[in-house]
């Protein structure tokens, strides 16, 4: 069986005591599962998170950061603040960090950097909007957002991160991309990092609509390693089916 990696991103959903259930359900479920699981979690939620899922086998992390160590950064967060609650994780360059919040390709590159140098593993979101891939340049903007994000980054560093190619458009509309269409840029997206940084086995995931019934489909490709699940990890049990797939090697 292929390991699959199955991470959630919570967004901004959920409440306190949605979520005390939640983390004692999803221990038991990750103890039963042969994939790795984890769950992103809004930045007031990883408290909890450290006291209900350290130790278990589930990883947890934050959904964004800030690069700076410390000072004047109102509302920010940094590494080292996730470092100190255990964070295994965190999400950096989602597409909704981009194209809401204005973050460039610099700010990410610095975050990612910052993020391993702290010992966090990032999971760097990359991929098109709807226009972009009309225009024909999806293998241009993806091709972009990795080579900058891993700007002055060293090998064996790149080998630390997990990769997630989320198409924009497929983000929270329900319509994910195709088996085919995931597979195509997963698979682009790979030997790129073979080629450019000699990183052989990266991590891929995809994200976008992911859900129960399109699941397996899309987890049985080549180049795809996991998912980053947005909408369908707010429910335990639909949740639970993607943590259950089970992919041949
Ligand atoms: P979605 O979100 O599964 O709700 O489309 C995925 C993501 O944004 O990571």
């Amino acid at each position: 069986m292929k390991k699959l990696y199955l991470i959630g991103n919570m967004k901004m959903n959920m409440s306190l005591s949605e979520l005390e259930p939640y983390f004692e359900h999803i221990v038991g479920i990750a103890e039963n599962s042969s994939n790795v699981v984890g769950v992103c979690v809004p930045y007031v939620y990883i408290n909890m998170a450290k006291y209900m899922l350290d130790g278990s086998k589930v990883l947890f992390g934050a959904e964004n950061m800030y690069h700076a160590d410390k000072g004047a950064f109102t509302g920010e967060i940094s590494a080292h603040m996730l470092n100190d609650f255990g964070c295994d994780l965190v999400i950096l360059g989602h597409s909704e960090r981009r194209h809401i919040f204005g973050e460039t390709d610099e700010d990410i590159n610095l975050k990612v950097k910052k993020a391993l140098e702290t010992g966090i593993t990032p999971i760097l979101c990359f991929g098109e909007t709807i226009e972009e891939r009309k225009a024909g340049s999806t293998y241009n903007i993806v091709e972009r957002q990795i080579t900058s994000a891993l700007q002055d980054i060293d090998e064996e560093d790149i080998g630390r991160i997990i990769f997630a190619y989320e198409p924009v458009w497929a983000i929270g509309t329900g319509i994910s991309a195709t088996s085919d269409q995931a597979e195509e840029i997963c698979g682009f997206a790979k030997r790129l990092l073979e080629d450019n940084y000699c990183l052989k086995n990266s991590i891929m995931l995809y994200g976008g609509s992911l859900k129960a019934d399109n699941a397996q489909e899309i987890l049985s490709k080549e180049s795809i390693d996991g998912g980053l699940i947005g909408g369908a990890c707010l429910k335990l049990d639909e949740f639970q089916k993607i943590i259950d797939t089970k992919v041949e090697k």
